[in-house]
């Protein structure tokens, strides 16, 4: 039988083989923005059109998340790999809108130069442990016409490429 701790750490080791593409959460409550770094996303359906991130309840923006109710999730480019390091503590959250092109639509900030932006209104809410899954309507989207998102694997940035497939004779 292995321990918590190291079915912990083969569970850690097993995710960092995981490549996901990194976002960053924002509201606004109370006159103040809010906003972390999250690879917890996750679109969820068609009809309604709805899509879900897993938000930690020690986290900034948990509780004026949770109070406003209508977000944005940004899906970052390649070349944001800074802002995501501002939005996951690199800088303290009154300081991180203070780098990239942010903007306002309808009271909620969102980063004009994201690959996408999804603005969602809150649904539901389901706790888990230590996270919320926080589950969005989206209401409206807007998006770059080139695709290249910024990716985490293995604990660190990465970049993607597109394969060269075999064409089947
Ligand atoms: C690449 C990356 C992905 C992350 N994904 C999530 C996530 O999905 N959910 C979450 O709650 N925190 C996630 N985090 C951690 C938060 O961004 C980090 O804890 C942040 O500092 C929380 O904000 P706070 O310091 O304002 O509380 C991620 C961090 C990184 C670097």
């Amino acid at each position: 039988m292995i321990s918590q701790d190291l079915r912990t750490e083969h569970f850690r080791q097993s995710m960092r083989r995981v490549a996901s593409t990194v976002c960053v959460i924002s509201c606004r409550h109370d006159g103040c923005r809010y906003g972390i770094t999250v690879t917890s996303v996750t679109p969820l359906s068609f009809a309604p059109i709805s899509i879900l991130a897993c938000v930690n309840r020690n986290s900034s923006i948990s509780v004026p998340l949770k109070e406003e109710g209508r977000y944005c999730i940004n899906v970052l480019r390649a070349s944001q790999a800074d802002i995501s390091h501002s939005f996951s503590g690199g800088r303290p959250a009154e300081r991180r809108f203070d780098i990239g092109e942010w903007s306002e639509k309808d009271g909620i900030p969102y980063l004009q130069s994201a690959q996408a932006n999804l603005f969602c209104q809150m649904d539901q809410v389901v706790s888990y442990a230590t996270h919320d899954i926080i589950i969005g309507q989206v209401a409206a989207v807007a998006f770059a016409p080139d695709v290249d998102p910024l990716i985490y694997q293995n604990g660190a940035y990465a970049l993607t490429s597109p394969m060269a497939l075999k064409k089947a004779c």
